[in-house]
């Protein structure tokens, strides 16, 4: 069983994970809290940031791990989707460490990473498997039939859930990124807003209408009252958080009704709102679903979700080619 370095560095956070033996032993993430302060992400600082950051980040992880480069089998990789510039960095530091050791590089799709962080611990889903994958960037149903044998059954067609949260949490006065912030403020609240859910056929999603449906209401409500933000904050986060729940659970639940599967596994930042977890929770006893919830550590971007791909896909004998570029967008 090999011994692999795997790099993640599609966004804004830096990532190096040791695998041995299909054991994480270590991962370590270095966030680039600087965009804060901005609202969202920037490109050219978030790349600027990897590059300051790849050399510490790998250190660490090889001296967390207890293992020497001479140990290392092969480097795996992100090399997509994510912001060029920031893949870039990534990938040019695995090439020149493969070059370096002689070792073969493992090129890793960011998305199949994610739903393949469910195979890092017990209880790993049976195939096939349905994963609601919801991050940053990304909003999709996949069908997962093997490791690398996956199709999107539904995806959204403009924002995507996370983004949601952070415009919304943007529109609200709270920080870059807002759906951990959200979440924490919705805590053990009814909300009392009712947001729209988009009507979008099939299994897609879309949710440009509730940050705008959220614009206007408090627009509306700012005119009566200027601290209407202030005064209502948490039953806003609330309402927001259960709109956005309830429109990713009834697609899911198209999804298992159309496929019959009933194992279900989340991925990606969102997978650890708890509101989604406690509806998955319920989901389990009303739909008779088999849930799969990675550890949280595993489900918002990091190494050991590479870690584990490049695992499976060292076994299978798949080896990228040393001029392999980023790419930006692109399904799998
Ligand atoms: O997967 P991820 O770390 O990075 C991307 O690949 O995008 O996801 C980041 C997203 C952000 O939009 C963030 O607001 C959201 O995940 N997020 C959450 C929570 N934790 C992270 N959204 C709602 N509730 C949370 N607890
Ligand atoms: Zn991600």
């Amino acid at each position: 069983m090999p011994t692999l370095l795997a790099i993640e560095s599609s966004c804004d956070d830096t990532s190096v994970s040791i695998i041995k033996d299909a054991e994480i032993l270590s991962n370590v993430v270095s966030s680039q809290i600087d965009h804060t302060k901005y609202g969202g992400v920037i490109p050219e600082l978030a790349s600027r940031k990897h590059l300051n950051n790849i050399n510490i980040v790998v250190k660490e992880a090889l001296g967390k791990s207890k293992i020497k480069t001479e140990d290392i089998d092969a480097i795996a990789v992100t090399r997509g989707p994510g912001l060029l510039g920031s893949l870039l960095v990534g990938l040019s530091f695995a090439k020149g460490l493969a070059l370096n050791l002689n070792k073969p590089l493992i090129e890793i799709h960011h998305m199949q990473a994610h739903i393949l962080a469910h195979f890092i611990d017990e209880p790993r889903p049976e195939f096939p498997f349905l994963c609601l994958t919801v991050s940053g960037g990304h909003t999709q149903i996949v069908q997962v039939d093997d490791y690398f044998d996956m199709k999107i059954l539904g995806e959204t067609r403009d924002d995507a859930a996370g983004e949601a949260f952070d415009k919304v949490g943007k529109m609200i006065g709270l920080d870059y990124p807002a759906g951990p912030i959200i979440d924490k403020l919705a805590q053990d609240l009814v909300p009392t807003l009712t947001f729209p859910i988009a009507d979008v056929p099939d299994l897609d999603f879309s949710f440009s209408g509730l940050k705008t449906a959220v614009l206007y209401f408090l627009r509306k409500e700012i005119a009566r009252d200027p601290n209407y933000i202030q005064t209502n904050l948490s039953n806003i986060c609330a309402s927001v958080q259960h709109n956005i729940v309830a429109t990713l659970t009834q697609k899911l639940i198209k999804a298992s009704h159309a496929t019959g599967i009933t194992r279900i596994g989340i991925a990606g930042g969102v997978s650890a709102n708890s509101g989604l977890r406690h509806k998955l929770s319920e989901l389990s006893v009303s739909e008779n679903w088999q849930v799969y919830r990675p550890a949280i550590k595993y489900t918002t971007d990091n190494a050991a979700m590479i870690a584990i791909a490049g695992h499976y896909k060292y076994l299978a004998g798949d080896f990228a080619s040393i001029d392999m570029i980023p790419f930006a967008k692109g399904g799998f």
